[in-house]
């Protein structure tokens, strides 16, 4: 981090919710997106285990592991000066008890250089946040909609939706509140649910699909940015159709490629004359070597230098030498 750079930190995180600052968080899984996120003040990023939808191509969060979680983890926390990275803790690493939760979390922290560790479920996963808390590791929780529990949920549904799951939902958060989780992220709820449940804490609730009463919001980045076209889910905005964007640049590389318009003599390296012959000399010298004399290489003729010597000038604090 540069001298005079201070991280995000919960407190941080607490006062803005005090003051009523709406937090951003953004996912990311790299190091350019994670400096990116960081250059434009985003205060906290989230090395998701969408990782495994977004990124590998899975078909849930399921199959993510914990080193997925560390290479990801590792590269996000190396790219983020300022923003405080929570890195999610993968299926399985928590679900079998607090020991296990324990060391996976201090793998996380240790391994990636992150602030803090997000895991899924309310009351069934408090007693493992206190353990987390209690040893010194910042835990984000995350109820609602948990896409790790998929196959028991039966798909990606609304949650809250009846008086006695909006209370259930309720109850989760403030288990996680007394636990000792230090924000709590609310996906797919109704915005009523998440603006009671946001009332009734002392912490700051982070909304995805959870309407505009939360502390603050969360969004995929890949979502915001339009890069997969088969993922347009409703509570995603498309602040950029970045997929477009990016699939016309690769089209217009391959046009170039292929008319031979890339790459120019500006976009190469060229040797003056004198350096050239050498090289050219030295060359036909190993390729009669290696191939016993037998298809000795010509040099190539000075048409193939043509309107390259006139660059070289210009070029020569690039050479190659
Ligand atoms: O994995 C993830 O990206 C998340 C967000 C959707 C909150 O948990």
């Amino acid at each position: 981090m540069s001298a005079g750079m201070k991280r995000v930190s919960v407190s941080d995180l607490q006062r803005m919710r005090s003051k009523g600052q709406p937090i951003t968080m953004i996912t990311a899984y790299d190091y350019p997106t994670a400096k990116l996120a960081d250059a434009a003040g985003v205060p906290v990023i989230l090395v998701g285990d969408s990782l495994g939808m977004v990124v590998l191509g899975y078909e849930s969060t399921l199959p993510v592991t914990m080193e997925d979680m560390i290479h990801h983890g590792s590269a996000v926390a190396r790219g983020a000066e300022r923003a405080h990275v929570v890195v999610d803790m993968p299926f399985g690493s928590y679900q079998t008890g607090w020991k296990d939760a324990l060391r996976n979390a201090t793998r996380l922290m240790q391994e990636t250089g992150c602030s803090s560790v997000k895991l899924e479920g309310g009351q069934r996963s408090a007693g493992i946040v206190e353990r987390l808390v209690e040893a010194g590791i910042p835990v984000m929780g995350h109820v609602g909609l948990t896409p790790q529990s998929v196959n028991t949920m039966g798909g990606y549904k609304v949650q809250g939706r009846t008086p006695r799951d909006a209370v259930r939902v309720l109850n989760d958060a403030k288990a996680l509140e007394e636990a000792g989780a230090y924000a709590i992220v609310l996906e797919v709820v109704p915005a009523i649910v998440a603006w009671r449940i946001t009332e009734r804490l002392s912490i700051p609730t982070i909304g995805i699909g959870a309407g505009p009463y939360c502390n603050g919001q969360v969004q995929v980045f890949h979502d915001m940015l339009g890069l997969d076209p088969d993922m347009d889910p409703r509570h995603a905005r498309r602040f950029i159709e970045g997929g477009e964007l990016i699939r016309n640049a690769i089209s217009e590389y391959r046009d170039a490629v292929e008319d031979g318009s890339f790459p120019t003599p500006a976009e190469s390296f060229f040797l003056d004359a004198a350096k050239r012959q050498h090289i050219e000399a030295t060359l036909a010298r190993h390729a009669h070597h290696s191939s016993g004399g037998a298809d000795r290489a010509q040099p190539a003729p000075d048409s193939a230098h043509e309107g390259v010597d006139a660059e070289v000038a210009m070029l020569e604090q690039d050479e190659v030498t």
